[in-house]
C-alpha cells in the first residue's frame, strides 16, 4: 500500500527560469516543466495541499494545485520562501545559475565594427540549498540533478554539498530521456544508495517518487 500525503503541505518548483538581458532578450534553458508538473499533480493525487512555483512554461496547472508563475531565478527564490513552510521541498526546476549582471534599461544595439559582445553574468543564489538550511526546514528536501555526464557521481556530490535528503538525478541530452520528453528515468540518491525509477513516463515517474517520498516520510514520523 502506497503511504499518503494527507494533510502534507508540499512545495514543488518547475521548469526554467528566464535571465532578462534587456526589454526584448533574456538567457533560458530548455526545461519543459513536465517533470515538476507531473511532481505536483501526483503529490496532491496522493492528497498533499500542493503549491507549485512555475517558471515561464506553458502547461495547464494540475487540479487541486495552487501555482504561482515566476520568470527569474530571483523572483523564484522570493516565491519559495513567501511560501515556505513546507513538510516536503522538491525543487524540480532548472534554475539560472547566473543572471546578468545588469539588466539593459533599452535594447542593446550593435555598433559598427563590433565584432562580439561581452556578457557580465553573476551568480544566482541557490533556492535548493537555502530552502535546506531554511527554519523550520521542511522535513524532507529533494532536489534534482541535470546532468550530462557522471550523473552518479555529480548527484551524490550535490546529496552532500546542499545537505538534501535526497537527489532525483536525470541524463539529459540523451533521446528518450531529460527536458522535453515525456518520458524519463530517475536515479534517486540518499545518503546509503540509489534507486532507479523508469525509464516512464513522467506521469508514472512522478507517482513512484512522491509515493517513495512519501513513506519516507511516515517512517521519519514515526
Ligand atoms: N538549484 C536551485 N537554485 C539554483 C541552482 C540550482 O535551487 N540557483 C537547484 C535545482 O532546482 C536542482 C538542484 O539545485 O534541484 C541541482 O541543479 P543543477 O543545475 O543540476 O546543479 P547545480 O547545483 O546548479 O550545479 P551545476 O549546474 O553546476 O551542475
Ligand atoms: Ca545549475
Amino acid at each position: 500500500m502506497s503511504a499518503s500525503l494527507t494533510g502534507r503541505r508540499v512545495l514543488v518548483t518547475a521548469g526554467p527560469t528566464f535571465e532578462d538581458l534587456d526589454p526584448v532578450r533574456f538567457l533560458g534553458n530548455r526545461s519543459s516543466g513536465k517533470m515538476g508538473f507531473a511532481i505536483a499533480a501526483a503529490a496532491q493525487r496522493a492528497g498533499a495541499d500542493v503549491v507549485l512555483v512555475a517558471g515561464p512554461v506553458h502547461l495547464p496547472t494540475p487540479a487541486g494545485v495552487r501555482r504561482v508563475d515566476v520568470r527569474s531565478a530571483a523572483q523564484m527564490h522570493a516565491a519559495v520562501f513567501d511560501a515556505l513552510p513546507a513538510d516536503i521541498y522538491i525543487g524540480a526546476a532548472a534554475v539560472a545559475d547566473f543572471t546578468p549582471a545588469q539588466i539593459a534599461p533599452s535594447k542593446i544595439k550593435k555598433r559598427p565594427g563590433e565584432d562580439g559582445l561581452d556578457l557580465h553574468l553573476v551568480r544566482t543564489r541557490d533556492i535548493l540549498a537555502d530552502v535546506a538550511v531554511a527554519n523550520p526546514r521542511p522535513q524532507l528536501v529533494v532536489g534534482f540533478a541535470a546532468e550530462t555526464d557522471d550523473v552518479d557521481a555529480n548527484a551524490r556530490g550535490k546529496l552532500a554539498a546542499k545537505r538534501v535528503d535526497l537527489v532525483a538525478a536525470n541524463r539529459v541530452g540523451l533521446k528518450g530521456s531529460g527536458f522535453e520528453s515525456d518520458d524519463n528515468t530517475l536515479l534517486v540518491h540518499d545518503a546509503a544508495g540509489h534507486v532507479q525509477l523508469g525509464p516512464a513516463s513522467k506521469a508514472e515517474i512522478a507517482d513512484r517518487l512522491v509515493a517513495l517520498v512519501a513513506a519516507r516520510l511516515s517512517q521519519e514520523s514515526r
